[in-house]
C-alpha cells in the first residue's frame, strides 16, 4: 500500500471509529491509539526512514499534517460529545431552571428551634451537657427502667407507635434517663461530678389531635444528680431557669403531681405571664400557667441506672418544648407547627435567624 493510501485508511478508519464513541473516556483512549508513542500516526513516522529523500520530504509534510488534522478531529468530536450530554441534562430536568432568579426570602427557623436553642444555652451556662437522643428506643427505655412495668396504668396515656421489632417511637425525653446515668455513672462515683444534663427530643404519641394535642412534640428533659441534692435545689434551679427563659422575674410554685420516675412528684406552674397573677381567660383566672411536671428521681430509677440511691440524690424535669415556644410566640393552634406552612410559621418567628 502506498503512502497516500495508508494515510487515506487512516482517515477513513479514524472517521468510522469516531461515530461509534459515545463517551469522553473512550475518546482519550483512541487519542492515545493514533498519536500515542505507538499510535498509528506515529507508526507512519517510522516508516518514512524506508523511503527516498525525495519522498520522506513530502509524505513527511503529509502525515505532519494528518497528526493535526486527526488531532483537531477528536477536539471536535469531544466538543459535539459535551454538548450533546450538557442538552441531555438540561431537557431530563425540566423542574430545575438555572435562569430563575434566586428567592429573596432568605427563610427562618422554626419556632422550636429557637425556644430549643435558647434553652440549651442557658442550661449550658448553668454547666449542664447537652445530650443528643435517638427517637426509636426500646421498651426498656421509655418504661421498665423509669419505674413503669409492663401493665402499668400510666402506660395508657402513653400509647405509642410500636415496630415490628419491638422497639418503639419514644413518648417521652424520660427515655434518655437511664442511658445518661450509665454514661455519666462513673464520672460521679470515681470524681464526685455530679450528673448535669439535658436532652431535648421529639416525642411521639397516639393522640386525636386538636388544638393543643399532636402526635409529634418536643420536650426537653433534665437531671441533676449528686451528693445531697433535695427540693430546694430543684426550685432554686427552675426559678433561675424559667426567668432567664422568660427575660423576667418568674414565680414558681409546686403542686403534687403523679409520675411513676419521681417521688416526690409534682407539677410546676408559673405565675401567668399575661396577667402577672392576677387572673384573666389566659390563666383560667387562676393566676398560674402549667409547665413543667418534675421531681426527686425515685431510687428504683437511679439503681436501674447503676447508682447508688442510699449515696446520690436528683432531680428531674421535663420542659414542654411545644408549650413553651406556644407561650412565647402566642401560638394558638399546635398543629401550625408540624404543618410545615412557612406562611403560617413566618409569621410568629418574623423571620427571625
Ligand atoms: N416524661 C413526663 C411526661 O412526658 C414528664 C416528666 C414528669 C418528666 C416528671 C420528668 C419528671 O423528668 O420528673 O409526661
Amino acid at each position: 500500500m502506498s503512502m497516500d493510501e495508508r494515510i487515506a485508511e487512516l482517515k477513513a478508519r479514524l472517521d468510522a471509529e469516531l461515530s461509534r464513541i459515545t463517551e469522553g473516556a473512550d475518546l482519550e483512549n483512541l487519542r492515545v491509539e493514533y498519536l500515542g508513542k505507538k499510535g498509528s500516526v506515529t507508526e507512519l513516522l517510522k516508516g518514512l526512514k524506508d523511503l527516498s529523500n525525495e519522498e520522506k520530504k513530502t509524505f513527511g509534510q503529509k502525515v505532519n499534517l494528518l497528526k493535526g488534522e486527526v488531532s483537531d478531529r477528536i477536539d471536535e468530536y469531544k466538543a459535539r460529545l459535551a454538548k450533546a450530554e450538557l442538552e441531555k441534562e438540561l431537557n431530563s430536568a425540566p423542574e430545575f431552571d438555572m435562569s430563575v432568579p434566586a428567592d429573596t426570602q432568605r427563610g427562618s427557623y422554626h419556632p422550636i428551634t429557637l425556644v430549643q436553642r435558647e434553652c440549651e444555652r442557658i442550661f449550658k451556662s448553668m454547666g449542664f451537657t447537652v445530650e443528643d437522643y435517638s427517637e426509636i428506643v426500646s421498651e426498656y427505655e421509655c418504661f421498665e427502667s423509669l419505674n413503669i412495668p409492663k401493665h402499668h396504668p400510666a402506660r395508657d396515656m402513653q400509647d405509642t407507635y410500636y415496630l415490628e421489632n419491638g422497639q418503639l417511637l419514644k413518648t417521652q425525653t424520660s427515655a434518655a434517663q437511664n442511658r445518661i446515668y450509665s454514661k455519666y455513672k462513673a464520672q460521679l462515683i470515681n470524681e464526685g461530678k455530679p450528673i448535669k444534663a439535658i436532652f431535648p427530643g421529639r416525642c411521639f404519641r397516639n393522640e386525636s389531635t386538636d388544638a393543643t394535642h399532636e402526635n409529634t412534640f418536643f420536650q426537653m428533659e433534665g437531671v441533676m444528680v449528686g451528693k445531697d441534692i433535695n427540693i430546694s435545689n430543684l426550685i432554686f434551679f427552675m426559678k433561675t431557669m424559667l426567668s432567664e427563659v422568660f427575660q423576667r422575674d418568674i414565680k414558681v410554685r409546686l403542686r403534687p403531681g403523679f409520675f411513676p420516675f419521681v417521688e416526690p412528684g409534682f407539677e410546676l406552674d408559673i405565675n401567668c405571664l399575661i396577667c402577672g397573677g392576677v387572673g384573666c381567660p389566659s390563666c383560667n383566672r387562676s393566676g398560674w400557667l402549667e409547665l413543667c411536671p418534675c421531681g426527686m428521681i425515685h431510687p428504683r430509677v437511679l439503681e436501674e441506672g447503676g447508682i447508688d440511691p442510699e449515696e446520690y440524690t436528683g432531680y428531674a424535669f421535663g420542659l414542654g418544648l411545644t408549650r413553651l415556644a406556644m407561650m412565647k410566640y402566642g401560638i394558638k393552634d399546635i398543629r401550625d407547627l408540624n404543618s410545615g406552612n412557612l406562611k403560617a410559621l413566618d409569621q410568629f418567628t418574623d423571620g427571625e435567624e
